[in-house]
Parts: C-alpha cells; sequence; structure tokens
C-alpha cells in the first residue's frame, strides 16, 4: 500500500496532476453531457502515457467524444482503449 496514493479529484473542475499508464473510469463519464464528457476525456488524454489505457463503464462509450481518434478499443466488452495518439 505504500505505493498508492489516495486522493480526491473532481474530474470536471480539477486539472490533471500526474501521468498514468492506468486509468479505471466505470459508470461516471454516463453521468455527464457530451460537453463535459468532451472535456473530460481531453483531460483523462493528458493524464495517460501513450499506450496507456482508459477502461470506462460496459454502457458507457467514448464514440461521441471529439478525442476518440486518439484511442483504439483494445477490447469491445469491456470498453477497454488505448490511447495512440498525443
Ligand atoms: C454510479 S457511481 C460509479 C462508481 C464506481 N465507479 C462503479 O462503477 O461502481 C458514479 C460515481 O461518479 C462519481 N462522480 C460524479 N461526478 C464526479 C466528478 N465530477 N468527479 C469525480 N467523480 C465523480 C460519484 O462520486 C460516484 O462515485
Amino acid at each position: 500500500m505504500k505505493n498508492v496514493s489516495f486522493r480526491r479529484h473532481d474530474l470536471v473542475l480539477g486539472e490533471p496532476f500526474n501521468k498514468f499508464d492506468l486509468i479505471l473510469c466505470r459508470n461516471v463519464m454516463i453521468y455527464f453531457n457530451q460537453s463535459l464528457q468532451n472535456e473530460v476525456l481531453k483531460k483523462f488524454h493528458e493524464s495517460l502515457f501513450k499506450y496507456g489505457y482508459l477502461a470506462i463503464g460496459s454502457k458507457e462509450s467514448l464514440i461521441w467524444c471529439d478525442y476518440a481518434n486518439r484511442f483504439i478499443v483494445v477490447n469491445t466488452e469491456e470498453k477497454i482503449y488505448k490511447k495512440i495518439k498525443d
């Protein structure tokens, strides 16, 4: 546990604060309107290393987001995406 840091972070109001290999954010974006989903996906993109992974909820999709073309789907059922473009 010493390598794990817990923080409160508001996805909408907060700014990206680190770079990650993996972001798990399941069943959260579904509550945001399209404009907020775009903003949040931009922040996730900025917070991921190139070739990092983003997992969202099974009922969610990036398909309508402006930054969707910077990711590929690696697992359709599990909604796991990989950042492929900076
Ligand atoms: C339906 S729950 C999903 C919880 C969990 N990820 C899961 O799949 O069981 C939605 C979560 O989104 C969080 N949430 C809503 N708006 C948020 C925001 N602006 N920033 C960070 N988290 C937010 C809520 O606190 C809540 O925990």
